[in-house]
């Protein structure tokens, strides 16, 4: 969508990985000390966002207000709580008649809803799909998109449809981020269901719209370090949404360091924007790469149940001729010069995030070699 925002992948924080509907406007105001106390805002976690379950009623003119008994405060004071810790606030609400969990949704208020939003100072606006009443989901989105841009106040705008309709297909003129999936699970399994639902539609990836694949998992317990470290790496080179899902008011060291890891953040954030493919799969095995606006990005996925070998090929799967240097952005080190490929052991279930800079891309060589080509060409035509 272009309406100026998420030009990268928004990254910050939602309830609802952990905390479901038990939510309360003391958390939301602990985890914006954390968000900050923590270095995660300065590393680009932003978007303080409360998923479903803050509202309470409609009063009789049509407003919307938050829970009187969870969020006593209303929503434009926590808002404003996050803005003077310098974060971004978003909020939740459904194109349906009610929300996911049950509570009161937007369709038909609309107008009301994205002005009393505005009202509000919401930087964020995660649009679910329960409810909906059948009637079909671009149009629903499009009233919200419209009544949100009315406002004049910038909002993200994020698309919670992974259904029937493809969101991907029409959501770019849309919103600024769509769902592609069911809900993650806490759970290895659920993670590389999700991965392998990527693999046809990451070109739809781009500045101003990016596919969601849900939130992030990392830190909620259930997966091993390497596996949180694949999750992360991979959701940051698919140019995902950022949103972390723990509690960060007591984050683990190892957590921490997973996600304030600022090596594999520039990857996600990018400003080419685009996302890695799919260049190998096998049963043990995948290699995602990328082109990044100063190299390429390679990530070497160990699916087995025991440590394996994995060889990068830079024609096969980077389609680049040449000399690459190489980086690893979990060890943070330079790993020198190479030609032709790299190998790398990788533990079970873990990843190798690498850099790499240098060489000629394919297409760019055979330019050269055209126009070497009609060079030598026209010099023996002329003889
Ligand atoms: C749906 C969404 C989740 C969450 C819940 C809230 O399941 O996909 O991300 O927002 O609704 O009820
Ligand atoms: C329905 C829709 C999905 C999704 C969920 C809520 O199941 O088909 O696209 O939006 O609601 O998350």
């Amino acid at each position: 969508l272009d309406n100026g925002l998420g030009r990268t992948p928004p990254m910050g924080w939602n309830s609802w990985n952990r905390f479901n509907c038990t939510i309360d406007e003391n958390l939301i105001k602990q985890t914006a000390d954390a968000l900050v106390d923590y270095g995660l805002r300065d590393v680009g976690y932003k978007y303080l966002n409360i998923d479903d379950c803050w509202a309470g009623e409609r009063d009789e003119q049509g407003y919307i207000h938050a829970s009187n008994i969870t969020f006593p405060g209303g929503i434009k004071a926590l808002a404003d709580y996050a803005h003077s810790k310098g974060l971004l606030f978003g909020l939740y609400s459904d194109a349906g008649y009610r929300t996911c969990a049950g509570r009161i949704g937007s369709l038909g208020f609309e107008d009301v809803d994205a002005i009393t939003y505005a009202s509000w100072e919401i930087d964020y606006l995660k649009y679910d799909n329960c409810y909906n009443a059948s009637i079909p989901e671009q149009g629903r989105y499009e009233i919200m998109r419209d009544m949100l841009n009315a406002t004049g106040r910038p909002i993200f705008f994020s698309i919670c449809e992974w259904g029937a309709s493809q969101p991907y297909l029409w959501a770019n003129e849309v919103g600024n981020s769509w769902r592609t999936t069911d809900d993650i699970k806490l759970g290895w399994d659920s993670v590389m269901d999700i991965l392998h639902q990527q693999r046809k539609i990451t070109h739809y990836a781009g500045p101003g719209g990016w596919n969601d694949p849900d939130m992030l998992q990392v830190g909620n317990g259930n997966l091993t370090l390497d596996e949180q470290k694949s999750h992360f790496s991979l959701w940051a080179a698919l140019k995902a949404p950022l949103l972390l899902g723990f509690d960060i008011r007591y984050p683990s060291n190892d957590t921490l360091e997973i996600v304030n890891n600022t090596e594999i953040i520039a990857i996600n954030q990018d400003p080419l924007g685009k996302s890695v493919n799919l260049a190998q799969s096998t049963k043990t095995m995948d290699i995602w790469t990328g082109e990044l606006s100063d190299g390429y990005v390679a990530l070497l996925l160990n699916k087995a149940g025991s440590s394996i070998t994995i060889d990068l090929n830079f024609t096969a799967h980077l389609n680049v001729l040449g000399e690459l240097s190489i980086r690893d952005l979990w060890e943070h080190e330079d790993k020198g010069v190479y030609n032709d490929s790299y190998s790398r052991d990788v533990p079970t279930h873990g990843i190798v995030v690498l850099k790499l800079t240098g060489g000629t891309k394919i297409e760019e060589f055979a330019e050269f070699i055209d126009q070497y080509n009609d060079a030598a060409l026209s010099e023996f035509v002329i003889k």
